[in-house]
């Protein structure tokens, strides 16, 4: 539990970093990386970034995986996650374009009634993808106010892989923030990796800042899966929490 966002960002960053060496120095091995969006991760992507030009990180050696895209926007889209990740990470550090994985989300010419069928077909890809490359060594996630981690919403199950999701009438709202600008609202679909796909990390980092999430973490400890997604996370891979006072208060 740190003092506020600032402190839990330096916290996440030197759990990363330490991750990233344990398996990095002696294997001269990649270190697969599962990355978030949404507001809460960008400082800690600043402090990686500083990492990196520190020379403490070398980001040639690191493969991501990000959790979800919006379905429908391009990546090239202010608000596509794609986007988010080159502006607040990828373009600041020397990470090779073929090193980053972010689930497709564009589908331009494809009618709805075929959309279902390719859309499945490249989330399959995607868990394939994982697998292949050896497994996420370490996934940072957040965390919904009503529980969710990617897009997984309340009643997601803990076998549930990278599929398309429809967001809940909560996680709309809370993401409109993003969109006060933009050519558009958001999204009500989306394609999110499964809670399973997060649970068999190696690793997981879960990082929450701010009052609004006081419910959810308390939901994630005390709560039932059912009802609050991030609750499977008790029966899953390691999980380091990284949380500012105001977030845990509820847990105190
Ligand atoms: C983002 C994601 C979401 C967010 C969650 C919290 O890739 O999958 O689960 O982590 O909505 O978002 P913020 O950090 O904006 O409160």
């Amino acid at each position: 539990v740190s003092k506020d966002s600032v402190q839990v960002a330096v916290e996440a960053s030197n759990i990363v970093e330490r991750l990233y060496k344990a398996k990095t120095r002696p294997e001269k091995a990649c270190f697969n990386l599962g990355l978030a969006t949404g507001g809460t991760p960008v400082l800690t992507y600043q402090e990686l970034i500083k990492k990196s030009r520190h020379g403490s990180i070398d980001f040639s050696r690191i493969e991501t995986f990000n959790l979800d895209e919006y379905l429908g926007l391009h990546p090239t889209h202010d608000q596509s996650y794609a986007h988010f990740m080159n502006h607040n990470l990828f373009s600041h550090v020397p990470i090779p374009s073929s090193s980053i994985h972010i689930p497709k989300g564009y589908f331009p010419d494809l009618e709805e009634s075929s959309l279902d069928d390719v859309v499945k077909k490249e989330c399959e890809e995607y868990e394939k993808l994982i697998v292949h490359k050896g497994g996420v060594d370490l996934w940072l996630i957040g965390i919904g106010r009503n529980g969710h981690i990617a897009f997984n919403e309340p009643g997601s199950s803990k076998s549930s892989r990278t599929r398309i999701v429809e967001l809940t009438k909560d996680t709309i709202e809370a993401n409109t923030r993003f969109f006060t600008d933009s050519d558009c609202s958001v999204p009500s679909r989306a394609v999110s990796v499964g809670i399973g796909t997060i649970c068999e990390a190696r690793e997981i980092l879960l990082i929450a800042t701010g009052a609004n999430k006081q419910q959810a973490l308390y939901d994630m400890v005390f709560g039932e899966p059912e009802h609050c997604p991030a609750a499977w996370l008790r029966g899953g891979a390691p999980v380091h929490v990284c949380v500012d006072e105001s977030a845990f208060a509820k847990l105190e």
